[in-house]
């Protein structure tokens, strides 16, 4: 592994913040938020089963009844871009061969009709993480794409997920995960917030001693 060193990548992990105060008179074409979701969509997903999807709020009425339901939030309404990230947590299940269609046929043939189905079945709650996980990273990703267009971002999860799921009309399978606004600030933020000591975050090997 090469030194850490500056590199627009590095630059994008800590120039991002959390931004409260968008220009809302700053706009984004469809075309121009299509392309930071083709970033975000190549983020990993486990077998490749990509279960996040966009949803692109762009009716200022939406936009009214989600900041309602969003504790107020003036990023609801101000972003440029609000994106709802979700998760649908039966694409296990639905049409996973589209995923693997490229994949030698063996090898296809093991992960859909084996593999996939032997670690979903029967266990919803890890379909659950697994779409939250997806999502996350892919949350992440737009995060970093809007950075290196030059746009600040807002992950958001101050909603009541229940009034959300209604407003977007969101499918049975389906979950909310959390919001990205995207847009330009109107000031920088404050100061971070204090970042924990790294020795209180990183173990090695266990959590305390072996047993
Ligand atoms: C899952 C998630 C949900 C969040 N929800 C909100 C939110 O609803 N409103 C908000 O202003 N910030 C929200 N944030 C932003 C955090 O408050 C912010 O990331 C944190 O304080 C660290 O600040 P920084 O991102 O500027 O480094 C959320 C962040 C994450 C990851």
């Amino acid at each position: 592994m090469t030194a850490l060193s500056n590199s627009p990548v590095l630059e994008a992990i800590r120039n991002r913040r959390a931004v409260r105060n968008f220009d809302p008179a700053h706009q984004m074409t469809e075309p121009e938020i299509l392309a930071l979701l083709e970033e975000a969509r190549l983020s990993p997903t486990a077998f490749n089963l990509q279960q996040f999807r966009f949803l692109v709020v762009s009716d200022p009425a939406q936009r009214r009844k989600l900041r309602e339901a969003s504790w107020d939030q003036p990023q609801v309404t101000d972003a440029s871009a609000l994106i709802v990230l979700c998760a649908d947590i039966k694409a296990w299940e639905k049409d996973p061969e589209q995923c693997w269609a490229t994949a030698p046929a063996e090898i296809r043939d093991l992960y859909v009709g084996k593999l996939i189905p032997e670690f979903y079945s029967g266990r919803p709650q890890l379909q659950r993480d697994e779409g939250v996980r997806s999502c996350g990273l892919a949350a992440y990703a737009l995060m970093m794409a809007a950075e290196a267009c030059g746009l600040q971002s807002c992950p958001m999860d101050g909603f009541d997920f229940d009034q959300v799921a209604e407003i977007i009309n969101l499918p049975a399978d389906h979950i909310v995960v959390m919001y990205v606004a995207i847009g330009r600030e109107l000031a920088a933020p404050g100061p971070r917030l204090p970042l924990l000591p790294l020795q209180a975050l990183v173990a090695f090997n266990r959590f305390g001693p072996e047993k």
